[in-house]
């Protein structure tokens, strides 16, 4: 979704800008621009298409110090250099980049229009511009508040003025922004991503916070103008963490963090003494964590796959009733709020509007929720009673990989809490603590067989549609397994129980539609071997991930994995699905990193 990027300070801001913009191109954009306040007044440069392709058309003196820029995902008026942004006002004195989606904006354009404005853009961030420049408040910050006085909906915005050419002025209201403080400079960025090559000490606004900066610092304020004297705090982010190191895409190296990222998670948050998990800042005591009698999961997209993956855990470990919904769906069905359901929000940006909806909801409600959030100090993190973050480090490519499985090993850790405060003996959480700390040895046992899976992929990529089946743990591990075939390859990827296929989709199977099969090693294995009959009888191709020893038909194309304890089988038979989506992509030439139609967070509705 839409990005932003703000500096001031002693260097040319062009570069700065450039290079953040550049940072945030992962999040998914049509069109780029930035507004370089100098000397001679603003200069707006506006592109359709790559931030390399804006910045390829800039002239080669720009000098001014002081500038905005943006990444815009078009969602008022197409996507065109009139409708990038930075947007201005008619005199060219106000420029503005926004985030967020305002929600009167039609009703204030046609109130603009009939004093006399001329809207030269389809966005609704235009208004915003006019509305600033035509405030008689005398400070640029007391005219952005007025402005804000009279829109509705959700910005992140930044703002720069020829009459006050120090200053950027910042604000938010449900889309994130950042300060990064700077020696003499200061940076705004809507995602870290962009500020970390300059600085780690950050400022998170709040919703309904404002900010002001300048090469002597920040001031932070709200609506009211009251200071509200926010302090930096220290960000946990390598710059060698957004590289893209010897690696071809950001989904492979991500793919490939994961052994590392996996174990750093895990430490000092295992008790093998008590055979428990100990997350802290879950700010819930045993007799709490005893009282909830059900746990209701919400996430979107791979977040929601990963919930169901966490949800049989929570059922099987803490033997407490557990389901997984889509925030999306949640938000709008009135929910009705338990007092004694534990609610868990997973996420790994953080910002995904839906769900932090579905958190406000709860709360509103009275509802104890928790997060499992990737991005610290992100609104979803926040707004949360309590959480677990996941350590993933910086996930870039779209198409989600290592932040999915943090989020079920998160699960299996609360799972196994909530266990061990029931009924979950000392010796079985041992025996979960051990299949954790499998957990990094075998998934770099299964990233050395890219080769192998690359060549099952190249195989698959040809199909015009393909099944992913599983059932019961291995149900949601299909899903997800679809999900990123489909995101990357653009091919059709259908999610099905094993179980179901009988009940219909058999109809669809022939020698042109392959079946991806889910096939661990479990108490489900012969059922499963029996459904896949039915597919090989109907002269389906077949691909089985599955564990060693269960297939033993060497003409049967299988990836295995090494078992693991059954509960967390579903964390390693995800791992081959990324690879097989990925190399499916690379082997069909599509932009694996920034797939069509997609952005990273889906920050508005
Ligand atoms: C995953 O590959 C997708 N890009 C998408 O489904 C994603 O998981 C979803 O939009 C939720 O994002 P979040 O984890 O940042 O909330």
């Amino acid at each position: 979704m839409c990005g932003i990027v703000g500096y001031v300070g002693n260097q040319k801001a062009a570069p700065v800008l450039i290079e953040g913009l550049a940072r945030l191109e992962y999040r998914g954009y049509d069109s780029a621009g930035i507004a370089i306040l100098g000397v001679g007044g603003t200069q707006v440069f506006r592109k359709v298409g790559r931030v390399r392709d804006l910045e390829a058309s800039l002239p080669k003196r720009l000098t001014g110090r002081v500038g905005i820029g943006h990444t815009r995902w078009a969602t008022h008026g197409p996507a065109t250099e009139a409708n990038a942004h930075p947007q201005t006002s008619a005199d060219g004195r106000i420029s503005v980049v926004h985030n967020g989606i305002i929600d009167n904006a039609a009703a204030l354009r046609e109130r603009l229009a009939a004093r006399g404005v001329t809207f030269t853009s389809d966005t609704d961030t235009e208004v915003i511009a006019h509305l600033i420049a035509r405030s008689e408040a005398g400070t640029l910050e007391a005219a952005v508040l007025d402005a804000l006085s009279r829109v509705t909906g959700t910005y992140a915005l930044a703002v720069i003025d020829e009459r006050h050419p120090d200053r950027i002025v910042a604000a938010r209201n449900g889309s994130p922004l950042i300060l990064g403080v700077g020696d003499h400079e200061m940076f705004i960025a809507s995602d870290l991503a962009a500020l970390v090559r300059h600085t780690t000490s950050v400022v998170h606004l709040d919703d309904g916070e404002l900010a002001t900066v300048t090469t002597a610092g920040f001031r932070t304020f709200s609506r009211e103008q009251e200071n509200t004297a926010k302090a930096p705090t220290s960000v946990d982010i390598d710059i060698e963490e957004v590289d893209l190191a010897e690696h071809q895409h950001y989904m492979h190296k991500e793919i490939f963090d994961q052994p590392y990222s996996i174990e750093r998670m895990l430490r000092g948050r295992l008790d093998e003494r008590f055979g428990t998990a100990r997350l802290d800042g879950l700010n819930l005591g045993p007799r709490e964590l005893r009282g909830f009698r059900r746990v209701k999961i919400l996430g979107c997209g791979s977040a929601y796959y990963a919930g169901q993956i966490g949800a049989s855990m929570i059922e099987e470990l803490a033997r407490i009733p557990a389901d997984a919904e889509p925030a999306s769906e949640f938000r709008y069905r009135n929910p009705i709020i338990e007092p004694d359901t534990l609610y868990v929000a997973v996420s790994q940006s953080g910002e995904t509007a839906d769900t932090a909806f579905a958190v406000q909801e709860v709360k509103r409600k009275g509802g104890e929720i928790i997060g499992l959030v990737n991005v610290v100090g992100s609104t979803i993190a926040r707004d949360s009673d309590g959480g677990v973050y996941l350590h993933a480090g910086p996930e870039i490519a779209v198409a989600s990989t290592k932040a999915l499985t943090h989020m079920a090993t998160g699960f299996a850790m609360l799972a196994l809490l909530l266990g061990r405060v029931r009924d979950l003996s000392i010796s079985d959480g041992q025996r979960i603590i051990a299949g954790l700390q499998s957990l990094p040895g075998q998934i770099k046992e299964i990233v050395s067989e890219e080769a192998h899976i690359a060549a099952v992929a190249g195989g698959l990529a040809g199909a015009q549609s393909l099944f992913f089946i599983g059932r019961v743990r291995g149900f949601p591990v299909a899903r997800e397994g679809a999900q990123k075939f489909k995101e990357v390859s653009y091919r059709h990827a259908e999610a099905y129980q094993t179980s179901e296929l009988k009940h219909g989709p058999l109809a669809l199977i022939d020698e042109t539609m392959p079946t991806v099969s889910i096939l661990p090693d479990d108490e489900l294995t012969d059922r499963n071997l029996a459904a896949l009959q039915q597919v090989t009888a109907r002269n389906g191709p077949i691909v089985v991930i599955t564990h060693p020893g269960v297939i033993d038909d060497p003409a049967i194309p299988q990836i295995t994995v090494p078992k693991n304890e059954s509960e967390l089988d579903p964390i390693l038979l995800t791992i081959p699905l990324q690879l097989l989506a990925y190399h499916a992509a690379l082997a069909l030439g599509l932009d694996i990193d920034k797939p069509r139609n997609l952005a990273k967070s889906v920050t508005v509705e």
